[in-house]
C-alpha cells in the first residue's frame, strides 16, 4: 500500500470511539530515522495535538527549511525568538494599516476585525468582476473557461499582490518554464502560457509549490530531488521580495509589505529585520496565492460533483446562498467552513519533544505524529451526520488547523472572505460545464471547465 492508502486505513480504524487517541504506522516510517511515526485521526486527538505546544513541536517544519533555504521560516514553526520577531512585526503592520483604516474592536483579533475583512470584501468583489468582465466575452465565442487557472488561481495571485504587496519575479526561473512545458505536453486544452498575469500567477504558484509540498507533506525526510527542487524554484520568489523590500515605493501603498518597511525604525534592536520581514511576505504570499487557489478550485468542484450532490450542496444552491446579500458574515464563514470541511484533504505533522505518555500512549522525544485533518473533518463525535451539508456557525473550523493557541491560522477570515466573493460574483457570469470534473497537475488543481454565460 501506499503512504496515503496507509494513512487513509489508519484513519478509518483511529475514527472508533473505542480505538485509541493514535495508532503507531510503522509501515511508513523511514528505516533511516529512528523517529516512530504516529497517527490522529479523532477530532479531539487531532485538536489536543494542535494546541499542546508544550507536548507536540512544530520543529520539523523549520528543519526541512533550514535544509532547504538558510534562513527562512515560517510562523507555522517552533515559538522561539525569531518566530516571536516575525509576530511582532505583522501585528505592528497590521496595526499601522489598521490605523489607516477602521481600527480593530478591542476584542476581536486585528485580521478578524470587521473593518480588516470589509476592506477585503471590496478589494475580492472589484478584482472577482475585472477578471469575469473579461471572461464573459467567451460568451459569444464559446471558448471555455478553466476555473482553475482563468479564475481561482489568478484571483488569488491578484489578492496576493494587493494584500501582500510583493511583485511577480523579473524573470521566470528556466526550471519553472519546463515545468510549465511539461505541464502543456501532458495536459488537454489550451496551453498554459507565461504571459501577463495569468503568467505571473502560474509562474508564483509554481515556485511555490514544491517548497509547499516538501514542508507540509514529510513526515520523517524529505526526498533529496524535492530539496533540490524546492530551492530552485523558490529561491528567485525570495530573491523577488528582496527586490520589492528594497523599493517599497511599488508597492500598493495599504500593503503588507508598505507597512512593514514603515514599522522598522520600532524594530532598531532587530539587526536581521528584512530577513525576518522577507519570511513573513513569503509565507502570506504563499498561503494566498496556494492555498486559496487551490481552495477555491476544490471548492467548486465538489460542488458540481455527484459527492457534492449527494451531500444536500450543489453549485447553483452554493452561489445563491454566497451571493445573499441579507445572510450575515457569519452564515457565510459558516458555509465556506462547511464546504471546506467537505472538500477539503489535507494533514499536518509534528515531533514529540520529550518522552512521555500521552493519553495513554507512550511517545519518544523525535517521534512523529501525524494529523488528519479530513479524518477529523468527518468524526461524527463532533459533526453529526458528517456527509450531510450542514452550515452551521456553531460547528469547529478544524481545517484551518488548530482553533486555540500560538498557531491559529492567520488568514482564515481573509482566506474565507476571498471565496465568499469568489464564489458570489460568479452568479449569472460563469458556469461549469455539464459533468465538468477537477482533473489535477503535479498534485495541484489544473483545470475544471466551466463556459460563460450569454447576458
Ligand atoms: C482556505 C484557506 C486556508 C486554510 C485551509 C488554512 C489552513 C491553515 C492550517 C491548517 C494552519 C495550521 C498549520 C499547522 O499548525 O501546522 C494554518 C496556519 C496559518 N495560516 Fe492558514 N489557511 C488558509 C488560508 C490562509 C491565508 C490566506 C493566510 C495568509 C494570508 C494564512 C496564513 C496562515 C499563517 C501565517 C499560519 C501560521 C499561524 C502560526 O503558526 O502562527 N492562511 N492555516
Amino acid at each position: 500500500m501506499s503512504v496515503e492508502a496507509d494513512l487513509a486505513a489508519a484513519g478509518r480504524r483511529l475514527l472508533d470511539p473505542a480505538a485509541p487517541p493514535l495508532e503507531r504506522l510503522a509501515t511508513i516510517e523511514d528505516p533511516k530515522s529512528s523517529a516512530r511515526v504516529f497517527v490522529a485521526a479523532r477530532h479531539d486527538a487531532v485538536s489536543g495535538v494542535l494546541c499542546e505546544e508544550s507536548v507536540f513541536s512544530l520543529r520539523h517544519y523549520d528543519e526541512l527549511l533550514e535544509q532547504v533555504l538558510p534562513g527562512t521560516r515560517y510562523l507555522v514553526g517552533d515559538d522561539n525568538a525569531s518566530r516571536q520577531v516575525r509576530l511582532r512585526q505583522l501585528h505592528a503592520a497590521q496595526g499601522w494599516l489598521d490605523a489607516q483604516r477602521t481600527p480593530a474592536a478591542a476584542d476581536s483579533e486585528p485580521n478578524m476585525a470587521p473593518g480588516f475583512r470589509a476592506w477585503v470584501s471590496a478589494m475580492a468583489r472589484e478584482e472577482a468582476g475585472a477578471i469575469l468582465d473579461v471572461l464573459q466575452r467567451r460568451a459569444r465565442t464559446g471558448e471555455p473557461v478553466n476555473f482553475v487557472r482563468d479564475y481561482a488561481f489568478l484571483m488569488a495571485w491578484r489578492m496576493a499582490r494587493r494584500i501582500v504587496g510583493v511583485p511577480a519575479a523579473e524573470r521566470v526561473p528556466g526550471l519553472v518554464r519546463l515545468m510549465v512545458l511539461a505541464r502543456n505536453l501532458m495536459r488537454p486544452g489550451p496551453a498554459l502560457r507565461l504571459k501577463d498575469e495569468l503568467g505571473d500567477a502560474a509562474a508564483t504558484l509554481i515556485m511555490l509549490q514544491p517548497l509547499f509540498g516538501l514542508v507540509f507533506g514529510t513526515i520523517v525526510n524529505g526526498a533529496g530531488w524535492m530539496r533540490w527542487l524546492s530551492r530552485k524554484t523558490a529561491t528567485p520568489a525570495l530573491d523577488a521580495i528582496d527586490v520589492a523590500l528594497a523599493m517599497p515605493d511599488i508597492a500598493p501603498h495599504d500593503s503588507l509589505l508598505t507597512a512593514l518597511v514603515a514599522v522598522k525604525p520600532g524594530f532598531a534592536q532587530v539587526a536581521d529585520y528584512d530577513l525576518q520581514a522577507r519570511s513573513v511576505l513569503f509565507e502570506l504570499t504563499g498561503a494566498l496565492v496556494l492555498i486559496v487557489g487551490k481552495s477555491l478550485s476544490e471548492l467548486a468542484a465538489y460542488a458540481i460533483s455527484p459527492e457534492g450532490h449527494a451531500a444536500g450542496i450543489d453549485w447553483d444552491a452554493l452561489v445563491t446562498r454566497l451571493a445573499d446579500t441579507h445572510a450575515s458574515q457569519q452564515d457565510h464563514d459558516a458555509t465556506v467552513n462547511e464546504m471546506l470541511r467537505l472538500a477539503g484533504g489535507s494533514r499536518l505533522t509534528r515531533t514529540v519533544r520529550n518522552d512521555c505518555q500521552w493519553r495513554g500512549v507512550n511517545l519518544k522525544a523525535g517521534d512523529r505524529v501525524v494529523v488528519l485533518i479530513d479524518a477529523a473533518s468527518r468524526d461524527p463525535a463532533a459533526f453529526p451526520d458528517p456527509g450531510r451539508f450542514n452550515p452551521d456557525p456553531a460547528r469547529p473550523y478544524i481545517t484551518s488547523g488548530p482553533l486555540q493557541g500560538p498557531h491559529v491560522c492567520y488568514g482564515r477570515g481573509i482566506a474565507w472572505t476571498i471565496m465568499r466573493e469568489a464564489i458570489a460574483a460568479t452568479q449569472g457570469r460563469i458556469a461549469p460545464a455539464g459533468h465538468a470534473r477537477l482533473s489535477l497537475f503535479a498534485g495541484l488543481p489544473d483545470d475544471l471547465p466551466f463556459i460563460a454565460c450569454r447576458q
